[in-house]
């Protein structure tokens, strides 16, 4: 790091005899790193340019209220409460022909959510959980594990078919292959990990039966079957009638039987009465 900065004075000094007036901005601090709150600040120096303003930009968009037209050539911006959304890349501009800017960096812990933090399966199916991840920087390593009575077992890509881990910086997903409700159910943890620390977030993992999976169906199935049952028996139902209004010749018994029949139960009504 000493001969960094050696290296990095001694090109600056040549850079300067070079160019005499160069403009340099000095920048305090030089980068902010795990704090809550922060003052930055930026000094133009070596300049003989005329100053027709300055601004500050946040991730290279322009912060809001920032925007001076003065003649300063030092800047101050406060940052009250930093939050993973607050962190990234900090520019000062001077306003000058040509434009001259620095940066200061402000790193965070990462952010890391789950995307649902409930997710399920089908046994035998797979099933993935998605971890993604917000701030500055974003994570360089990405781990996962499932909780087991309290404790959490790191997962290792690539061990066996069962678990498959796809990481980029600001996304990870595990898949778990071959769901089976009596080993799979339960809390995986994703944890993204930058140069300042680790941040984590849970997921509960929940696996339906085969037999749950079909259940849609079979209520289709015994929908159509009762459906077609009550057609069938009303149609059988419907049948007698309809024979004896279309056909007169062949239903001729039938009909006088049923005549005789409601003549008897006419009889055994007014018997009774
Ligand atoms: C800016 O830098 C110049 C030259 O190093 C110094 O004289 C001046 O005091 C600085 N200004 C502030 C506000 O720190
Ligand atoms: C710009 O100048 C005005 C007065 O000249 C002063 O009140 C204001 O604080 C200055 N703004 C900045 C950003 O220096
Ligand atoms: C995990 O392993 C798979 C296949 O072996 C590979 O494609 C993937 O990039 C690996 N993921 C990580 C995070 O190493
Ligand atoms: C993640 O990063 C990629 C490129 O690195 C970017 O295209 C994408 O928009 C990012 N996604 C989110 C959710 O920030
Ligand atoms: C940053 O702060 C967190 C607690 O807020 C701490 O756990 C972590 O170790 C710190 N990291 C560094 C690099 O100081």
């Amino acid at each position: 790091m000493k001969l960094l900065w050696v290296v990095s004075a001694l090109l600056l000094g040549c850079w300067r005899a070079n160019a005499s007036t160069a403009p340099t901005i000095v920048t305090d601090p030089l980068e902010v790193s795990n704090q809550t709150s922060a003052v930055l600040s930026c000094n133009l120096t070596e300049s003989s340019l005329p100053i027709k303003g300055s601004h500050w930009l946040h991730n290279g968009k322009l912060i809001d209220g920032s925007e001076s037209t003065n003649a300063t050539a030092y800047r101050i911006l406060y940052l009250h409460k930093i939050t993973h959304s607050s962190g990234g890349k900090y520019e000062c501009v001077f306003l000058t022909e040509p434009e001259v800017k620095q940066t200061i960096e402000v790193k965070t812990l990462p952010h890391v959510a789950a995307s649902k933090h409930s997710e399920h399966g089908n046994e035998n199916d797979k099933g993935a959980m998605v971890c993604v991840s917000h701030g500055y920087p974003l994570p360089t390593d990405w781990t996962w594990f499932k909780e087991e009575d309290g404790s959490q077992t790191p997962i290792i890509n690539g061990t066996s078919d069962k678990y498959e881990i796809k990481s980029t910086p600001n996304k990870t997903t595990l898949t778990v292959n071959d769901l089976s409700i009596e080993n799979d159910i339960g809390h995986y943890v994703c944890s993204g990990t930058n140069e300042l620390g680790t941040n984590s977030d849970k997921i509960y993992l929940r696996v339906r039966s085969r037999l749950a999976a079909l259940w849609p169906f079979l209520g289709i199935v015994a929908e159509v079957i009762i459906l077609v049952t009550i057609i069938f028996i009303y149609e059988k139902r419907r049948k007698p009638d309809e024979v004896t209004d279309d056909d007169d010749s062949g239903a001729a018994p039938l009909k006088s039987n049923s005549t005789e029949n409601h003549k008897d139960k006419n009889v055994r009504q007014r018997n009774s009465n």
